[in-house]
């Protein structure tokens, strides 16, 4: 069945990404939004003819690939461990004989199409230019990272002379001379991560370039071959060229006007990173000269994406809806697809597609897990598997700081140690502050969060039994070693919630807040999974697990303790307080912002001011309400009554209404999270965001930063908005629940879904949720709604109404 019953809701359009026209000063954006990967490395879709310029910044970049360097930051060395920028592959530049090698910058472009195919993932530039001698010539580039061969990429160059013949010379080349200079903010640090180990000929039409990172000495092969075809057939020379970290050929053409020529550059990039490869030189080698010409190997990554593309299942009758959540799923697979389950990567917040965030992994992985989980659990798996690696890393983190468990870091990247930078630099003042946000311990419920929910959805009881449960107990350990008794209850101090602008009380030296309510409340909820998980696991598996982790009887019950007594502060009329003493707070007025800082980061004006975000009730992203966004107004206000506290329907949106006017949302992880958290309680709130952060990367008036990549979170969170919260199907430890509550907007959807190995397609249609179930599924799908079972048996459908 798949997704076939729904298939092109809304045609061919929502497939495509489309500019027409170029624009120098957006081109930065746009490599990002055509940026193409497999999962195991992405190329920016940057213009072949350009270096690293003010216009321009070709990146490629391995999925784990970072590089550790000191550098001196406000007066002190830190060590900065950064996503490397690697060689770049993508030189491919013309010039009529004996003529000025042409850019795209300095010529007449009479026309302009680029476009991204996610159905096929690739991207096509035709350009109609003219030079300063009025020679006019038609370029076509098809660009590709295969999806099929995660080792290859390819370029294909058309050239048209439109009113000329003559003699002209392409030059492919292969660049190592790349340094890490995508994020501004990040000019003072070190940039450069590349020793060249070798750059030569490797055979008639062949290059080889091979680079090694500075510390972490992990080292990248590319090898090119270069083949031409059409009007120059036969005519053609090439040369080779190898020198200080560049290497390639250039090949003489014969053009002909009105006729075509074309030419094929195809690359392999293989790394130690991973280990098909030990010899990424050999392998680089191996894989261009056993590699296709561009139509088979365009042929097979086609079908490669078709079989992703049927599993991602998505279907809307709204264009502009669908559009934009094949291009979450389009990005969210290039960073993340099957071939990366063979390698030891994360999930990271901005895509392996820029620098921002030196490309380290956060919790933004909680958001973008749904989708995976529903649909990709091997590279679900893959991701929770990076994290339990780092395990012993975080167990030595808790026991440095004198605690128990594991505290896994904020940002994490090669070795799963805390790589927060110690100072971020404030652009408005060029003032380096204090970093604090390390202390966001609520990373570890985010983990057992994404454990959890891995294990309900898929089944996958191996991976709970060795690896998942390990972690989730560990984190609970953690929790109850951080909470303090204070008086009848438990308090946690000195952490952060997910509102990075509040990071210390203006009253107090130390930095850290007490009792945030998302870390408490999200400690409570791991601390109560963690010994409902010891339940559900067969008696003899939880035995020797607790046998393993010294877990005894008392401890358990100190879980309990806690988990019945954690604090949580409220404000007077029954607001849930974003931490202890937020109420005492400055009011914030957005007015008082001098105009010239009214459109910069609040925080940043702010100090530009001499001023403090700590001093003030203003908010970067939503906090408390994450909350609700993770785990729904039932299970929140169950927790708050299991702590003593009475806590209903309407202070929950009296809570979200306090905090919405206080948030400036300088995350692309607020305003998802209001839209989740006000699915049900304000429905056509909530829409207004969900539309909102489907343009987060694709509007340049909505998206911030976009150049230094993606943003993978909101992008997750589209979907698991759509699936989770409007169409309301949830996995719960007794079942797939469904209890559907669609925005008025929301219009025809589709969803195809994998649930414990069996297949379903969710669609609402005339007023109606349709739940079918796969004709090859293996059993029945037993589905709960309210309290009624529906068992659906392999082809069955059941429709429930939905609520008006
Ligand atoms: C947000 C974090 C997020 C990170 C990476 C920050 O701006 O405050 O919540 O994890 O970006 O996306």
């Amino acid at each position: 069945m798949r997704s076939d019953a729904g298939r092109d809701m809304a045609g061919d359009s929502a497939w495509t990404i489309e500019f027409d026209h170029y624009d120098p000063g957006d081109e930065t954006r746009r490599e990002v939004i055509l940026a193409l990967g497999n999962g195991v490395f992405v190329t920016r879709g940057a213009v072949t003819d350009s270096g690293q310029d003010d216009r321009h910044y070709p990146g490629t970049y391995h999925a784990g690939c970072y590089d550790r360097v000191p550098n001196q930051v406000a007066g002190e060395r830190d060590i900065t461990e950064s996503l490397v920028n690697l060689p770049n592959w993508l030189p491919l530049v013309f010039r009529p004989a004996a003529g000025a090698w042409w850019r795209l910058d300095e010529l007449g472009i009479l026309e302009y199409r680029q476009r991204l195919d996610m159905r096929g993932g690739r991207t096509v530039r035709e350009v109609l230019a003219q030079d300063r001698d009025g020679r006019r010539l038609r370029i076509e580039e098809e660009r590709l990272v295969s999806m099929d061969d995660p080792r290859l990429c390819a370029l294909r160059l058309r050239l048209q002379p439109v009113n000329w013949t003559g003699q002209a010379e392409l030059k492919a080349t292969l660049d190592a001379r790349v340094i890490n200079a995508n994020v501004r903010r990040f000019e003072d640090y070190e940039k450069r991560h590349l020793r060249v180990l070798g750059a030569e000929l490797a055979g008639p039409g062949v290059a080889l370039l091979s680079v090694q990172t500075s510390d972490r000495r992990a080292t990248v092969a590319c090898a090119q071959r270069l083949h031409a075809g059409g009007a120059g057939d036969g005519g053609n020379e090439m040369a080779g060229c190898a020198n200080e970290g560049q290497c390639g050929h250039v090949l003489r053409l014969a053009l002909r006007e009105g006729e075509c020529a074309s030419v094929e550059k195809l690359v392999a990039l293989c790394s130690s990173l991973d280990p098909r490869h030990a010899d990424p030189s050999a392998a680089a080698l191996e894989a261009v000269a056993g590699a296709p010409d561009f139509d088979t190997l365009q042929e097979r990554h086609a079908r490669a994406w078709e079989r992703m593309w049927a599993d991602v299942a998505i279907e809307a009758d709204r264009a502009d809806v669908l559009r934009a959540l094949r291009f979450h799923a389009f990005h969210i697979l290039q960073t993340v697809s099957p071939h990366t389950a063979a390698l030891d990567a994360g999930i990271p917040a901005r895509g392996w597609h820029g620098e921002a965030y030196h490309g380290h992994v956060f919790w933004d992985e909680l958001f973008v897990l749904p989708f995976l989980n529903f649909r990709f659990p091997a590279i679900a798996r893959a991701s929770l598997m990076y994290r339990h690696r780092r395990l012993g890393a975080a167990r030595e983190a808790a026991r440095a700081a004198g605690l128990r468990g594991a505290m896994y870091p904020w940002r994490s990247a090669s070795e799963g140690v805390e790589v927060t930078p110690r100072h971020q630099k404030n652009l408005l003042n060029g003032e380096w502050m204090r970093d604090h946000t390390w202390r966001q311990r609520h990373i570890g419920s985010a983990i057992a969060f994404s454990t959890w929910h891995y294990w309900l959805t898929t089944g996958d009881d191996a991976f709970m039994q060795d690896c998942g449960a390990e972690m989730m107990l560990e984190i609970a350990r953690f929790w109850a070693s951080i909470a303090e008794p204070a008086g009848d209850r438990y308090v946690i101090r000195g952490v952060i919630g997910p509102d990075e602008y509040h990071n210390a009380y203006p009253w107090r030296e130390e930095a850290g807040l007490d009792n945030n309510a998302c870390t408490n409340l999200m400690a409570v909820w791991t601390l109560c999974r963690a010994r409902e998980l010891l339940g559900m696991l067969p008696a003899e598996q939880a035995a020797s697990l607790r046998r393993r982790l010294a877990l005894d009887d008392e401890e358990l019950a100190l879980w309990d303790r806690i988990s019945r007594r954690m604090t949580v502060c409220f404000h007077e009329d029954g607001v849930i307080s974003q931490f202890e003493g937020f109420e005492r707070l400055e009011p914030f007025d957005p007015d008082c912002l001098p105009p010239h800082l009214a459109g910069e980061r609040t925080d940043w004006a702010l100090r530009a001011l001499g001023r403090n975000p700590d001093e003030f009730q203003v908010t970067k992203q939503a906090d408390v309400l994450a909350l609700f966004y993770l785990l729904g107004e039932d299970e929140v206000t169950g927790m708050l009554r299991r702590l003593g506290y009475a806590f209903g329907r309407e202070d929950i949106l009296r809570t979200a209404r306090y905090y919405l006017p206080r948030t400036v949302h300088r995350s692309s992880l607020s305003r998802v999270v209001y839209c989740g958290a006000l699915a049900r309680l304000d429905p056509a709130q909530s829409w207004d965001f969900w539309l909102h952060a489907l343009e987060t990367d694709l509007n340049p008036l909505k998206g911030e930063s976009v150049q230094e990549g993606v943003h993978l979170g909101a992008m997750g969170s589209t979907i698991d908005i759509l699936q989770r919260r409007y169409l309301g199907i949830s996995a719960t430890p007794q079942g797939l629940r469904i209890d559907p509550a669609p925005p008025p907007g929301l219009g025809r959807v589709s969803l195809g879904l994998r649930y414990r190995g069996l297949r379903l397609q969710a669609e609402t249609r005339d007023g109606c949720l349709a739940i079918t179930a796969d004709g090859g599924n293996a059993g029945p799908l037993h589905l709960l709604r309210g309290e009624e079972r529906i068992a659906l048996s392999p082809g069955e459908c059941v429709e429930m109404p939905l609520p008006h």
